[in-house]
């Protein structure tokens, strides 16, 4: 599928929630965030743990309310959508994959049930049909027909995970925020997940906002790669360029961090270390969040927020100091 850039079929512009956790204190975590996403993309979200990444998914999804800035939807702000009917268009066309299996299941609830529920509640298809939905939909994701009357905690991760995967697909969504999906899973399993997930996205035409907390993973299967830091957005790029060419200190650090296979080219490579821990999104640093650990950080990172920018073209960061 070529991939059309001109109308986006999500816009978020502004988005910002924050955590009131004290009469005091706000937790902060997501901040100002802008992107876009165009149909048929794979966009990829990283950043370490605690950045911000689920919060901003479930704000996409309206499992939580911004408290800030729009969302457009297919050009429609569904950041303020209060009517059931609307709501439920809106959950036909957006799901989200979660990062645990184990919890997103109910386990007192067999497969067709799961799968099922979602095609009833949208009435996609007549009762009688809804055997055969499910039975094609699990097909999809490599199970089959015995599967479908057995309960979810009789399966393994990977399956549990498959379940989640054919319930998000079950309404016909366009859009999957798929949070973290293999994150949970043994490491013999992840790469078929991601396969599957990748194949599932070519087939049927989907769009992913991918979410991992590291930069491997989103190599493999984004277009585009959306780097966070402490809820905010520090680089975005097309996923080749911005691997080649990470302009944001903190994407360079991230990248190299990543060990090579290539024991030549490992020793090549230089470890660009980042100074002490993130810091809390309690009160996070006024300007740039990134500047106490950078090791670029000059007077005027601790003094104003550096805006994203784009600088060569679809290459955008936020650094007052960017990588050439
Ligand atoms: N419901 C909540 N109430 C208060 N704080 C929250 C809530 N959800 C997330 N947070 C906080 O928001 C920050 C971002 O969390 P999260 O979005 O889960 O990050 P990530 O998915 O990148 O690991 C963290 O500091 C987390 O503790
Ligand atoms: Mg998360």
């Amino acid at each position: 599928m070529t991939l059309d850039r001109k109308e986006p079929l999500l816009k978020v512009e502004g988005l910002s929630k924050h955590f009131k956790i004290s009469s005091t204190e706000t937790l902060k975590a997501v901040e100002n965030v802008s992107f876009e996403v165009y149909k048929g993309e794979v966009v990829g979200v990283v950043g370490e743990s605690g950045c911000g990444k689920s919060t901003l998914g479930r704000c996409l999804l309206r499992l939580y309310e911004p408290t800030a800035g729009t969302i457009y939807y297919n050009g429609a702000d569904i950041s303020r959508i209060k009517s059931k009917t609307e709501k439920r268009e809106f959950c036909k066309n957006v799901q989200m994959i979660f990062q645990n299996p184990y919890a997103s299941l109910n386990p007192r609830m067999t497969v067709k049930e799961i799968v099922g529920e979602g095609i009833k509640l949208h009435q996609k298809c007549p009762a009688k049909e809804l055997d055969l939905k499910v039975l094609e939909l699990l097909k999809k994701v490599g199970m089959n027909k015995d599967h479908m009357s057995r309960f979810s905690h009789e399966f393994s991760g990977g399956q549990k995970q498959r379940i989640g995967i054919a319930r998000a697909l079950s309404v016909g969504p366009k859009l999957i925020v798929c949070d973290e999906p293999i994150s949970a899973l043994d490491v013999s399993i992840q790469a078929q997940v991601i396969n599957m997930l990748k194949k599932l996205q070519e087939e049927m035409e989907l769009t992913y906002l991918f979410v991992a907390h590291d930069l491997s993973v989103v190599k493999y299967i984004s277009d585009r790669v959306i780097v966070m830091y402490l809820g905010m957005i520090v680089e975005i790029g097309e996923t080749e360029e911005l691997y080649a060419h990470p302009r944001h200190p903190y994407t360079e650090a991230m990248l190299s961090a990543i060990p090579i296979a290539d024991p030549a080219k490992s020793r090549n490579q230089k470890s660009i270390p980042i100074k002490g821990e993130v810091p809390s999104p309690i009160n996070p640093p006024q300007a740039c969040r990134f500047a106490e650990r950078c090791h670029k950080a000059q007077e005027i990172c601790f003094k104003k927020i550096p805006e994203l920018v784009e600088s060569t073209k679809g290459h955008c960061v936020a650094c007052h100091f960017p990588n050439e």
